[in-house]
């Protein structure tokens, strides 16, 4: 499948990023979950089931999936809780088209909705848990993002944030990169079609602030924070706690 030649977006927090995120998003929806598997070796399985542990360490009755994408997070969630509420919002239609139709196979009941993570379609309060997998990278405002899952929390709620950090400085981290920045680029572009989207992975990564940097930007927004680091810290996962 050949998708329709989009620009690459541009990294960190960037002006005019939110159109060409959304643009290379809905080029590559129809691939994105084939991708995630070849190009995670299928380890992001793992990581997004240690994530969701922590979204439901205090049992919550509802759960927001920001950034939900093809939705595999919200309903991993959902397979795990099916008693709690868990919605999942993108700003990318094609995406939830496709999570829509996974969720109608697995007759999982999540509700999968248009939304912006900067401006989040909810109340301030209304969840007990929210979840952001591999999203936060893309935002081009991450304080703007973490005020937004902060309101929406309520007190005592916790946001999980999954996302790669850059890589360690160390040997794996250097192999990590060299897979990253040569060898994944070129899967990504014959499976699904686009030369920019796997060309702007690594590159968000690279320019995506340590773990340590992104914890405290959520203590600045008024998170208790955490991290911890997955696989040699390929991945890592922040749990912010709103005080009750
Ligand atoms: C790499 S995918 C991750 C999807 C899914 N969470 C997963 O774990 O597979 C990133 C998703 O973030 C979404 N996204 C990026 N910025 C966003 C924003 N500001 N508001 C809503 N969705 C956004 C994109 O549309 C895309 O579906």
């Amino acid at each position: 499948m050949k998708s329709a030649p989009t620009s690459k977006p541009p990294v960190g927090e960037a002006e005019h990023k939110a159109v060409q995120v959304q643009a290379m998003f809905a080029a590559i929806a129809g691939r994105y979950d084939l991708l995630n598997r070849v190009l995670s070796l299928g380890v992001d399985r793992s990581w997004r089931s240690h994530a969701a542990r922590e979204v439901l360490a205090l049992s919550p009755a509802s759960v927001l999936d920001v950034a939900t994408g093809t939705a595999d997070f919200a309903l991993e969630v959902k397979r795990r809780a099916p008693e709690a509420r868990v919605v999942g919002c993108d700003f990318v239609p094609q995406m939830l088209e496709i999570g829509r139709r996974k969720a109608r196979t697995l007759q999982l009941e999540v509700q999968l909705e248009e939304g912006d993570a900067l401006n989040l379609p909810y109340p301030d309060a209304s969840f007990d848990a929210l979840s952001c997998a591999f999203g936060f990278r893309n935002f081009s405002d991450y304080r703007r993002g973490l005020e937004e899952f902060y309101r929406v929390l309520r007190p005592g709620g916790r946001a999980v944030i999954l996302e790669f950090p850059p890589p360690q400085p160390n040997l794996l981290g250097s192999a990590f990169r060299l897979y990253f920045e040569h060898l994944l680029p070129r899967i990504g572009q014959l499976v699904s079609g686009s030369d920019t989207a796997y060309r702007y992975l690594p590159e968000s990564v690279l320019a995506f602030p340590p773990p340590k940097k992104l914890a405290q930007l959520m203590e600045e927004v008024g998170f208790k924070a955490r991290y911890r680091l997955l696989t040699f810290g390929i991945a890592a996962v922040h749990i912010g706690v709103k005080p009750a």
